[in-house]
């Protein structure tokens, strides 16, 4: 583990040296910075050509994966010496390698304004700093396999979780299987204590000095699931635990593997996750799970939330056959080209028909502490609107909304959001539409198509009158009868309630 003050003067190098997000991506442009997040380098080699000022050399040293001249390296981050103890790099002659990466990072997408600025601890809301994990060893096409206690940096499954995380000023927070800590940066950003958990020693060593470079300050936790939070509840939880489901194997990578059968450990995390959490709190899970031959996964994962007395909301963002995913994450352990692919590949197919195991769901979890017990669990494969979020965070109040008894939602002043568009589709030139379709402009996007009534009560919530007096008015410009469209109104206004089209104003 670093020292606290060892952390802050390497963060204050690499701030001089221009190693920053900002900084970095200005020198090298938008066509080196894809490239690097394809851990491809020649671009960004081809910008840097001969450079050794303190910027180019951070760069080589911590992204490109180069040895470089100890001298230019020290000019840029200082005492090498004790980075060397640190075990961030290695020095040999008159070059340095680093054993890790430093990889400028900021937020964007990540939180939404609705973050107070400065709640909690840390940089108040958004990232702008460093996450360490280890070096990419398929970087430039490499072959070459991870090590069994790799710590995973930036993932697509990393920045998807923080785009869905719910963000408000909160007291405690768990990063659940921190990896390079970078969820627990964001989680400093609004929570006033965070703690952070990891299974593998490796990965809280990397952790700390993610955390210590971004000035940020984490509660860090050696061990499994909830062992090292056993009896404490939390405001929010956050994971996206080793949840790709493979045979057991000496090499079992332990930042994507857990070490239980199909996906009984997002099972525990979800079930055993439940208990940690304080009244109101929500656990927020990115993962994997099984589908099974003639099961449904809605079932299997009601299964899990039912006991636990929550409310959830599940959206099943992709489903593989076994076959791809296996070729996926055979290609993620870089086993591609090595003679290990073909025996790996067969023996793993196995293991999923002895399980039963016919498809793999890909999607995001979130159950909320409440007395309600509304589960949700829905394909979703559609595109979202970003931060996310915000929709995870409005589900409650949603589900409160569309739990009132119908004399309650027609008195209820309620607004359709304004983000909400309608769409009309039909034939050119013809006299009315012959589909009426609203669209979310925001959180999950979802679309609905509705009838002329409707959208004419829909159109008039503006949080002024209530529903009953609305659907009234209409009725008498419609000319048709007004129980028979309040019956019609209700009914659907619940459903577009429980789906964030309409809520109650902000008072
Ligand atoms: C997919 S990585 C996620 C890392 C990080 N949260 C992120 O967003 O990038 C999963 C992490 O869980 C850790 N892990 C594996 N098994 C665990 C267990 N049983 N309990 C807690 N953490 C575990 C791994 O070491 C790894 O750091």
């Amino acid at each position: 583990m670093p020292r606290p003050a060892d952390a802050a003067a390497l963060a204050r190098h690499l701030t001089d040296a221009g190693y920053t997000l900002d900084a970095v991506t200005d020198r090298i442009g938008a066509t080196a910075t894809a490239a690097l997040a394809r851990n491809t380098t020649l671009a960004a080699r081809d910008v840097l050509a001969d450079a050794t000022d303190p910027q180019a050399t951070c760069l080589r040293a911590f992204v490109l994966q180069d040895a470089v001249p100890t001298r230019d390296l020290a000019a840029a981050v200082g005492d090498l010496d004790a980075l060397e103890r640190a075990g961030l790099l290695d020095q040999q002659g008159g070059s340095a390698r680093a054993r890790v990466e430093i990889r400028p990072y900021a937020s964007a997408g990540v939180h939404d304004e609705t973050v107070a600025p400065g709640a909690g601890t840390g940089p108040g809301g958004a990232v702008d700093g460093w996450v360490v994990h280890d070096r990419i060893p398929t970087l430039d096409g490499r072959i070459a396999a991870s090590r069994p206690d790799f710590v995973l940096g930036l993932s697509p499954a990393s920045t998807a979780l923080a785009q869905l995380t719910v963000r408000r000023p909160i007291g405690t927070a768990l990063d659940l299987g921190t990896g390079c800590g970078v969820q627990a940066l964001h989680l400093a950003g609004h929570a006033g204590r965070v703690v952070a958990t990891d299974l593998n020693p490796r990965a809280l060593d990397l952790a700390a000095w993610t955390t210590g470079l971004n000035g940020v300050d984490a509660d860090l936790r050696l061990g499994s699931l909830y062992k090292p939070v056993s009896g404490e509840r939390f405001d929010l939880i956050v994971t996206n635990p080793p949840f790709v489901m493979a045979p057991p194997s000496p090499e079992r990578l332990v930042y994507r593997e857990g070490s239980l059968p199909g996906d009984e450990l997002m099972r525990r995390v979800v079930t055993d996750g439940a208990a940690h959490l304080a009244p109101g709190g929500i656990l927020q899970v990115l993962g994997n799970w099984a589908v099974t031959e003639g099961g449904d996964p809605a079932d299997r994962i009601r299964g899990w939330v039912a006991p636990t007395g929550c409310s959830a909301l599940v959206l099943e963002r992709e489903r593989l056959d076994p076959y791809e995913y296996v070729e996926v994450w055979l290609a993620d352990a870089g086993l591609v080209g090595t003679p290990h692919y073909g025996p790996r590949y067969r023996q793993w197919i196995d293991w999923f028909d002895g399980l039963g195991i016919t498809g793999i769901g890909l999607g995001w979890i979130a159950l909320y502490a409440d007395a309600a017990g509304d589960i949700t669990v829905e394909s979703w494969p559609h595109a979202v609107h970003q931060p996310v979020g915000e929709a995870f965070a409005a589900h409650p109040a949603a589900l409160a909304l569309a739990h009132r008894s119908d004399a309650d939602l027609l008195a209820s002043h309620l607004v359709l959001d304004p983000r909400v568009d309608a769409e009309t589709l039909g034939r050119p030139g013809a006299a009315d539409p012959e589909h009426l379709v609203l669209r979310q402009r925001y959180g999950f996007g979802r679309a609905v198509e509705v009838d002329t009534g409707l959208a004419a009560v829909l159109g008039a919530c503006d949080g002024d009158l209530p529903l009953g007096a609305l659907i009234e008015a209409v009725a008498g410009l419609l000319d048709v009868d007004a129980a028979a469209l309040a019956g019609e109104v209700v009914a659907n206004v619940r459903d577009l309630a429980r789906e964030g089209y309409v809520t109650l104003p902000v008072s």
